[in-house]
């Protein structure tokens, strides 16, 4: 049974409801927003996280917009929608996914303005909550066809490493990494999944841990530093991650450690895969070299949760994500198929077809 991480409650006048995942696995709470301040600040302290789903929340959140907006015309609220879109996209820099659905929905809302100058803020809302629930429901879609596209890589017997949470915590449906788990799951697949724990913020004890063990795949909880001794050990047979953004020649960014994990893949001759909607590639970066890496506060090195674990006033560097580069990269799974040993050509190719 897959959990939903976020999900819209009611009509357009409804609200969003998400699973706080800051209280994970301790505590299994919902959050009710309302607003475009609570959701910020919700995708900033990550109660909600993975790319698609930041993206969908957003999407979401400009439907919060229009209903906060003052003013009773649709174009009176656009000027709102407009600034909330700048406002939401500041709140996490990585993930594509949140200024591509904060993109599509305002242009949603801008071919239904002009034409409609005189209509009033319901019409816009009706228009802003359709695009953002036509996202959410896109998502849903992709996450399963990921997995099937790419579950035939999981065989019986197998270890699978993952990193960070690809789950269904991290969607609107059930994950992309571990979208192919689930469906090489309902083929009666035999495997075992390692997961890091994936410091600082512990995504993969905390999220991906608890999402297998609810779906009864069997999983192997390991500390960051133990993967390459299991790769060397033959005990990891494959690597699977999500992304955050992948450019057009298909560096992918993902949570930090991947980039580790890519290069020890790499040397141990395992193969490394990618599992991404085409909402999590931009095309517009060249390379890997021009994705903007996160980096965030002091403390969640410092400290795990309210336990301080360093000297006070420490130095600490705390980069989010880094970059796995195309080259480590054996194939990248998105809705549409699978990327064989992606590269700009491949991903150009991929893409046309649409
Ligand atoms: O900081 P987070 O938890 O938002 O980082 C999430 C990841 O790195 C995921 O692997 C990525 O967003 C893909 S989720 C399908």
């Amino acid at each position: 049974m897959v959990t939903p991480a976020l999900q819209w409650m009611g009509d357009s006048h409804g609200y969003l409801e998400l699973i706080d995942q800051r209280c994970l696995p301790g505590a299994l709470i919902t959050l009710e927003v309302r607003d475009t301040v609570t959701l910020y600040e919700a995708i900033q302290t990550l109660a909600v996280r993975g790319a698609p789903a930041i993206g969908v929340a957003a999407a979401y959140g400009l439907v919060l917009a229009v209903q906060n907006a003052s003013g009773d015309t649709a174009s009176q609220a656009m000027v709102d929608l407009r600034a909330q879109a700048d406002y939401l996209a500041k709140s996490r820099p990585t993930a594509v996914n949140l200024c591509w659905a904060l993109d599509r929905v305002t242009r949603a809302a801008e071919a239904f303005v002009p034409g409609y100058a005189s209509a009033d803020r319901e019409a816009l809302l009706a228009c802003v909550f359709q695009e953002a629930r036509a996202i959410c429901q896109e998502d849903v879609a992709m996450c399963l066809r990921i997995g099937q596209h790419g579950q035939h890589f999981i065989k019986d017997g197998f270890g699978v490493l993952t990193h960070c949470n690809a789950g269904a915590l991290a969607t609107a449906g059930q994950g992309t990494a571990l979208s192919l788990m689930f469906e090489a799951q309902k083929k009666g697949r035999d495997f075992t999944v390692y997961a890091d724990e994936t410091r600082p913020l512990l995504q993969g004890a905390r999220l991906t841990a608890w999402e297998l063990q609810n779906a009864g795949i069997p999983v192997r909880l390991i500390c960051d530093n133990m993967a390459g001794w299991l790769m060397k050990q033959g005990v990891i047979h494959m690597v699977v991650t999500g992304a955050d953004r992948i450019a057009a020649n298909g560096d992918s960014a993902n949570k930090i450690g991947t980039y580790s994990l890519s290069l020890l893949a790499r040397a141990h001759g395992i193969p490394f895969y990618i599992a991404a909607p085409s909402s999590t590639f931009d095309l517009s970066l060249a390379s890997g070299d021009a994705i903007p890496i996160e980096e965030r506060g002091a403390h969640e090195v410092t400290q795990i949760r309210d336990t301080v674990i360093a000297p006070k006033d420490i130095g600490t560097r705390n980069p989010a994500f880094d970059v796995a580069p195309a080259e480590n990269i054996t194939a990248i799974v998105t809705e549409k198929g699978v990327i064989e040993r992606p590269d700009r050509e491949k991903i150009a190719a991929h893409f046309k077809e649409d």
